[in-house]
């Protein structure tokens, strides 16, 4: 199973996907994740993105597109997986057909979460007082200039691509505004 998730920030990617990834047995690949590993590695990969991370800007598409190209070659992904926050604009998602035409593969499915912008703010504040609670370390762009910058960011370059999906078949689009495990339901459905 090859599947996207696309959808705003705090839209619940990454808590979905932590799910299936147990449900289908096949890996995660956040390039949130990877790009923030790297920052916290301080890989030149991690030098490069860190201030644009913290601003919630976009890193470059030649950076992301090298990352997933070369995490998808790894053996763990022989069986699917699901990317969390890859592709964003639509020359990511071209790129992505290319590599997956260059490796005979495909993709199964996207899924786009729908969220209203309110409850997104209202998720990454919870998110932030959660972190906080639990000892851990708040995220660098979990703060309300650099969330509102994510919106922006995800409206003008990461929303068409819904429309490009769209032409493909491959959309699903899931309520995202329901509790967690109802959310997971209606995304197996559309899987269906
Ligand atoms: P990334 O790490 O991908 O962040 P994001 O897309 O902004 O998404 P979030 O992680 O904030 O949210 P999410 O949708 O995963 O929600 P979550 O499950 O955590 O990217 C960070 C940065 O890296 C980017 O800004 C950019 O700089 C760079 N980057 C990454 N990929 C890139 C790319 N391809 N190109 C260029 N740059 C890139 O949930 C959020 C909260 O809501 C949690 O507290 C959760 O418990 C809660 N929640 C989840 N679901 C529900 C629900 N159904 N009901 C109630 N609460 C819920």
């Amino acid at each position: 199973m090859k599947l996207i998730f696309l959808g705003p920030p705090g839209a619940g990617k990454g808590t979905q996907a932590k799910i299936l990834t147990e449900r289908y047995n096949i890996p995660q690949l956040s390039t949130g994740d990877m790009l923030r590993a790297a920052v916290a590695a301080g890989t030149e990969v991690g030098k490069r993105a860190k201030s644009i991370m913290d601003a919630g800007g976009l890193v470059s598409d030649a950076i992301v597109n090298q990352i997933v190209s070369e995490r998808i070659d790894e053996p763990d992904c022989a069986k699917g997986f699901i990317l969390d926050g890859y592709p964003r604009t639509v020359g990511q998602a071209e790129v992505l057909q290319d590599i997956l035409k260059e490796k005979h593969t495909k993709l199964d499915a996207v899924i786009e979460l729908v969220v209203d912008q309110n409850a997104l703010i209202d998720r990454m504040k919870k998110r932030v007082e959660e972190t906080i609670a639990n000892g851990g370390k708040v995220r660098s762009d979990d703060n309300p200039e650099a969330f509102a910058k994510r919106l922006v960011e995800y409206t003008e370059k990461t929303a068409p691509l819904s429309k490009f999906y769209s032409t493909t078949g491959l959309l699903r689009k899931v309520d995202g505004m329901t509790p967690v495990k109802d959310v997971t339901k209606a995304i197996e459905l559309a899987l269906k």
